[in-house]
């Protein structure tokens, strides 16, 4: 039995530059797990809620000293002595020593650094590819273990890219036919190709959070024809080989009881706002389309999939917030064909998995997302590969927090071939 010995945290800096909890799980054979935690910029509002000091004299606040300290003194002490793949048990005691709904008191970020820490030791004391070690905490009936089809996000805007465009995520899907090296190829390629329109029309190639350009464009509809000419030009059938998705993440186009978008002169209300997207789809196959509706219109929702549902999948993410008792309202409302799984948005990789469980049982899409702002940790491409997912949005093909995500499922696809 190998024994959780010792928990050590320390702040880390993330992808944008703001601190992250990164956490060490030491057993008593030696043998280490080290996780750290992303962070949102566009946070839904029923997450779990990420611990940040307030001090404004540091990191305007966003230090994570507070956490670092609960790790090392409320929570280490009292995982010191359990039995590593007990991944169940450790949880219970994170959540049981918060007590909160939300895991206000020590943190999500603090807790769930702690609980991929433990799983990543675990592994190793199993002496399985940590894919595999999380998948014996699902029912696997009628579940292939294989790379999910990943969506990239090659166009930022919204919170993302300093409002430049209204919707956050304009994603390219390459048909699920594909293989995952043949995928990122493709990826590259309209990465590429979208990089060379924007610069041949004077526009800026910069990026934004996730890796995707953001430059300043007339409009959404702008962003859609330029992806869909840079599919064109490296010789792709959109609509066949590769799909569009949008995240409209609509909190955050809402003021005033309407929806602000470039594309109209006048605020939408939610059915003119649904009519806009069936636009866009009839134009460009939009088949992922996630948070297209603020989180309190659960009505509209239950509308858009009426509208669009048999074309396009339609997303929960600020909706769910991967929380459980938000899914089952989605559920009961027939809001949503579609979960957006983040482990920070709840705080444990044991409720995680019950949500994907939930999820998967009622039908639903399930696709693993990073954050906006992450570290260079590459455990959701594992949790992905063990959940079965449909899908995983781990940003662009471009910028190293990115890449660590793409180029792990690269090495899981490997390690496939040889099982
Ligand atoms: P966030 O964005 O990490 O800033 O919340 C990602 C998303 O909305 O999917
Ligand atoms: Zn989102």
């Amino acid at each position: 039995m190998s024994k959780i010995k010792q928990v050590f945290a320390r702040e880390i800096l993330n992808s944008k530059g703001f601190p992250s909890i990164e956490t060490t799980v030491v057993l008593n054979d030696g043998k280490t797990g080290v996780a750290s935690c992303p962070s949102g910029t566009s946070v839904g509002n029923y997450e779990a809620c990420e611990l940040h000091d307030n001090d404004k004299s540091r990191f305007e606040g966003k230090g994570v000293l507070k956490a670092v300290d609960n790790v090392q003194n409320l929570i280490g002490p009292n995982l010191v002595g359990i039995d590593v793949i007990k991944q169940q048990v450790i949880d219970k005691i994170m959540i049981d020593l918060d007590g909160t709904q939300n895991k206000s008191r020590l943190g999500a970020n603090a807790i769930l650094s702690v609980s991929i820490a433990v799983a990543k030791a675990a592994a190793k004391v199993s002496v399985l590819p940590l894919f595999l070690y999380l998948r014996e905490y699902i029912k696997k009936e009628n579940l292939n273990l294989k790379i999910p089809t990943p969506a990239f996000n090659i166009l930022n805007g919204g919170q993302h890219a300093g409002l430049n465009v209204d919707f956050q995520e304009f994603l390219v899907i390459p048909a699920s036919s594909f293989s995952y090296d043949e995928s990122l190829m493709i990826a590259n390629s309209t990465y590429v190709a979208l990089k060379k329109i924007l610069k041949d029309r004077g526009l800026s190639t910069l990026v934004g959070d996730e890796g995707g350009f953001g430059p300043a464009l007339e409009n959404n509809n702008e962003g859609l024809a330029l992806i869909s000419k840079s599919i064109e030009q490296i010789n792709l059938r959109l609509g066949f080989d590769i799909f569009l998705g949008l995240d409209a993440a609509a909190n955050n186009i809402y003021t005033d009881g309407k929806y602000h978008v470039k594309d109209k002169n006048t605020s939408l209300q939610a059915m003119e706002l649904i009519a806009f997207y069936q636009e866009l789809n009839s134009n460009y196959k939009i088949i992922y389309l996630e948070d297209p509706i603020v989180d309190s219109d659960w009505d509209s929702w239950s509308e858009i999939i009426l509208k669009m549902g048999n074309q396009t999948i339609i997303i929960g993410d600020d909706l769910i917030a991967t929380n459980p008792y938000r899914l089952q309202m989605a559920l009961d409302k027939k809001a949503v064909t579609g979960i957006i799984i983040k482990p920070n948005q709840i705080g444990t990789v044991i409720e995680a998995i019950a949500v994907v469980e939930v999820a998967r049982a009622a039908g639903l899409k399930i696709i693993i997302s990073h954050r906006s702002g992450e570290t260079n940790d590459d455990f959701i491409a594992d949790f992905a590969v063990a959940m079965s997912a449909d899908y995983v949005k781990f940003g662009a093909p471009a910028r190293g927090e990115r890449v660590a995500k793409y180029n792990r499922l690269s090495q899981i696809e490997k390690q496939l071939k040889n099982l």
